[in-house]
């Protein structure tokens, strides 16, 4: 049976009573901020999108753009999840449709200042290096810019991320490299750390300075050239949980770093396939230590 006509009257007065007050009210629920709606339509005049994954980027409320969230109290953009990943079929076949972003990530994402959440991992930035504006994008808690084809250093610029607790650089072919370490010990809420394939014989400090971030709980240093100190002094890193050095090289000096059984928390330490650079007694050492 259908509605009578007083009813659909009465629910559209009741539809229309909604609609004004939310109109009156400037709240999340009816569109983004226009600022913000301007930043993320430079940012994204500056890419180069053939497959079309932000076609959806148009219209007045970028609250509902696909890969965008808003903060459903404030209605500030505070997240955007570009992470465009093709499966290896789609690789193999180059589908023009499952394309990645390429282009220019412009400063004109700095206007997101309440921004959280940033992943443009496995896009393809062709060989450029990360901008540093991205150190200026303060509210972030999340940043994966990992397999994203970013090449040369990586810059201390990000050091100003204090609230930064995921962080992924990883690449897939150790163009990306760490110019100094120094920078690292400012994240100080910093949790998951992945450095994967990021050259690292320019930071052989690098340790000591993770050491003054205790918070971290994820440490993956998997393909990297990494230099073990025989001591930290007081070892910070006891909520680490867990320590990936696989595939790397591994070097220590002459004495066994004895710091390592004092990771308290440590639930998983990965060697596999590491090459051991130094002195072969060591090597026993290590494999005793591999326990995942
Ligand atoms: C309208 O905005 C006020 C804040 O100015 C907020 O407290 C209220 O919940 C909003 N109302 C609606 C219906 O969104
Ligand atoms: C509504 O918009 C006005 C002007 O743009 C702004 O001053 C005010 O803070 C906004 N109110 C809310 C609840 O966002
Ligand atoms: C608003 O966000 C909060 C937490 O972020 C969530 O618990 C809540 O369900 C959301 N409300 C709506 C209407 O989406
Ligand atoms: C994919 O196809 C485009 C255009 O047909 C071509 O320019 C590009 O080089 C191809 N990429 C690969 C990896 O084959
Ligand atoms: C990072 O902080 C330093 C000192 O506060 C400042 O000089 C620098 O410009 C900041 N960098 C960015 C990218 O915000
Ligand atoms: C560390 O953080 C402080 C405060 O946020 C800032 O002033 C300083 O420039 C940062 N240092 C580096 C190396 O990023
Ligand atoms: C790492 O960088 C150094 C120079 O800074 C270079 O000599 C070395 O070949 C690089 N390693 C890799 C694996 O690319
Ligand atoms: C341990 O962490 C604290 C606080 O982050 C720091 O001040 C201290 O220098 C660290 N110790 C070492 C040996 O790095």
């Amino acid at each position: 049976m259908g509605l009578k006509h007083t009813q659909l009257l009465l629910l559209l007065i009741t539809l229309q009573y909604h609609l004004r007050l939310c109109l009156c009210n400037n709240s999340s629920s009816f569109g983004c901020r226009e600022d913000e709606r301007k930043a993320l339509l430079e940012f994204k005049e500056g890419l180069k999108d053939p497959a079309g994954h932000l076609s959806s980027w148009v219209g007045q409320d970028c609250c509902i753009w696909r890969r965008v969230k808003c903060d459903n109290q404030t209605g500030h953009l505070i997240s955007l999840d570009l992470r465009i990943k093709q499966t290896d079929y789609e690789k193999f076949f180059n589908r023009s449709n499952t394309w990645p972003l390429q282009g220019e990530i412009r400063p004109s994402l700095l206007g997101l200042k309440h921004l959280r959440y940033l992943d443009l991992s496995y896009n393809d930035f062709e060989g450029t290096p990360i901008p540093t504006h991205l150190g200026s994008l303060k509210s972030l808690a999340y940043l994966d810019l990992s397999y994203a084809g970013f090449s040369g250093p990586v810059p201390h610029q990000l050091g100003n991320l204090s609230n930064l607790l995921y962080l992924d650089l990883s690449s897939s072919d150790s163009s990306s490299y760490l110019a100094e370490g120094y920078w690292l010990a400012n994240l100080s809420s910093l949790r998951y750390l992945y450095l994967n394939n990021v050259n690292l014989s320019k930071t052989p400090d690098l340790l000591e300075s993770l050491n003054k971030v205790p918070s971290i709980l994820v440490l993956s240093l998997s393909g990297c050239s990494v230099h073990v100190p025989p001591s930290l002094g007081y070892v910070n890193l006891t909520n680490l949980l867990v320590l990936d050095l696989s595939y790397g090289t591994v070097t220590v000096g002459s004495t066994i770093p004895l710091w390592l059984f004092q990771l308290s928390s440590l639930k998983s330490f990965s060697l596999r396939g590491y090459h051991f650079q130094e002195s072969r007694p060591y090597s026993w050492f290590f494999r005793k230590s591999y326990f995942s």
